[in-house]
């Protein structure tokens, strides 16, 4: 497995990133503006994250997300390492992700990266949403925020 940029002429890999934001409107937003990379392995792409800049020194994970069949195996804590170490060398000072308050994998693997909780945004996906979403067992309806400096 080895983690590339996206080449220009390739397409966002849409189905990762709608595993991870069931919003194509969103989605679209921000790869315009982000950057994406991709997990490669045999030739397919397995994985993918998105740097989105948000404030000066400061940028965000926006969309992380690892393909069904290849969770569990450390892919998902190498992209996010690979993430931090990316924008510590492009000199960003701190780096932001946020989660639904129904992800409790995703809580302890930004945890497990060194990321730590500093808030909420409460009713984020009642506002951005137009679905109800569900996600085990409970309305997804706040937004966890995380942070950690370079
Ligand atoms: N339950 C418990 N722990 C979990 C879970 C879970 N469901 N998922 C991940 N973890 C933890 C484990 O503790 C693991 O640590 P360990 O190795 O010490 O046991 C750690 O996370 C790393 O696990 P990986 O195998 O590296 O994670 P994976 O390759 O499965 O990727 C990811 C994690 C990206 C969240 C993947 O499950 C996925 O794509 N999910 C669907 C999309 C998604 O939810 N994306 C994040 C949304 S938020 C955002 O995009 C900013
Ligand atoms: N992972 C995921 N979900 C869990 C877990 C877990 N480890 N533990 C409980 N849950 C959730 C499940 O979603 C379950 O819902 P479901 O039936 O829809 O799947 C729900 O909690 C209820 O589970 P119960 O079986 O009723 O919980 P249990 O009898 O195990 O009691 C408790 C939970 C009190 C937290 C128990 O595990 C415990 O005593 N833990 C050690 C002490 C502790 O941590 N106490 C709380 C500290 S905070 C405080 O005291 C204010």
């Amino acid at each position: 497995m080895h983690i590339r940029k996206l080449t220009p002429e390739e397409q966002h890999p849409i189905a990762l990133l709608l595993l991870a934001d069931p919003s194509l409107k969103l989605i679209e937003e921000y790869i315009a503006r982000g950057e994406c990379f991709v997990a490669e392995e045999e030739g397919s792409i397995i994985g993918e994250y998105v740097l989105l800049p948000t404030r000066p020194d400061t940028i965000e994970i926006v969309n992380i997300a690892v393909a069904e069949h290849s969770q569990g195996k450390g892919i998902g804590r190498e992209l996010v390492n690979d993430a931090i170490r990316r924008s510590r060398e492009w000199g960003y000072k701190t780096i932001e992700i946020g989660t639904a308050n129904s992800s409790v994998g995703q809580l302890l693997l930004y945890q497990k990266c060194g990321f730590r909780i500093v808030g909420v945004d409460k009713d984020f996906f009642i506002r951005h949403y137009e679905e109800k979403i569900y996600e085990n067992g409970i309305q997804v309806i706040d937004m966890v925020r995380l942070s950690q400096d370079l």
